[in-house]
């Protein structure tokens, strides 16, 4: 596939156009950023160990009927991806208290939640993505109101399905980002799926294996996802 001009580039992805106009290329860089770039740094192959979790957790998905972006893995940092138009809602699922759920409610993070619960944030670096609720997304027409119930139900359902991935890997999913796309009117799960957007927890110790490390200035952070790419693209036992 022909690699033609840069189209958009992120904080740690670039989209390229290709010579099809229905597909484009995701490459993963190594570039990590916490707190709205604020804080800058590098995360040594992430962007080859990302590229890998995220063909493995897309292709999961595909087989359990959910409809991603993901086409193929090219090479070690390139994806292909159908070309998509970025739903602005980031949503977030969550199955334990962390981040700032734990700020927002006063909870200790780590408690269990009784059932999981969907947030979204308004996709916009220069407002700081700020959470917003149905009223806000009918507002500002981000999404249609048959959208939105379809975008809830599918990150729920992803939740539950990458839940129960992850624990046989013995891996806790504390809490994940979902971005989706519209792709000749469909919707389509997009982005990425990997220690960037969620929060893996090692099931027996509790020790962090995803970005919180680089967040928190825990060290050990390369570490953290060599070990969570090694079980995620390992099959369970
Ligand atoms: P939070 O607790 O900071 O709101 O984060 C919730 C989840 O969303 C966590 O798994 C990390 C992910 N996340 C992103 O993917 N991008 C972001 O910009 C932020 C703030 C969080
Ligand atoms: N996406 C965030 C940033 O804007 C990073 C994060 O906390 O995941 O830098």
């Amino acid at each position: 596939m022909e690699q033609r001009e840069l189209l958009y580039e992120g904080k740690a992805k670039q989209l390229y156009r290709t010579s099809d106009p229905d597909v484009l290329i995701q490459h993963f860089k190594d570039d990590a950023t916490a707190f709205n770039a604020k804080k800058r740094g590098t995360i040594v192959d992430k962007g080859i160990l990302n590229n890998r979790m995220s063909e493995v957790l897309f292709r999961f998905l595909e087989e359990q009927g959910v409809p991603t972006h993901f086409v193929r893995r090219l090479n070690d940092r390139d994806m292909l991806v159908r070309a998509c138009e970025i739903v602005k809602i980031e949503v977030v699922a969550r199955n334990l208290v962390a981040g700032s759920l734990a700020k927002r409610l006063g909870k200790p993070e780590g408690e269990l939640l009784p059932e999981p619960i969907l947030e979204h944030f308004y996709k916009d670096d220069a407002l700081d993505d700020p959470m917003i609720n149905d009223w806000h997304i009918r507002y500002l027409k981000l999404a249609t109101a048959h959208e939105l119930s379809h975008i809830n139900e599918t990150a729920l359902r992803v939740n539950a399905l990458l839940r129960e991935f992850l624990d046989q890997r013995e891996i806790v999913l504390v809490d994940m980002k979902l971005e989706f796309g519209r792709h000749h009117g469909k919707l389509l799960l997009a982005d990425e799926i990997c220690p960037d957007t969620c929060r893996f927890w090692d099931k027996q110790s509790g020790e962090k294996l995803d970005k919180d490390r680089f967040r928190r200035d825990m060290g050990g952070v390369e570490d953290a996802y060599q070990e969570a790419t090694r079980r995620i693209c390992t099959a369970a036992a």
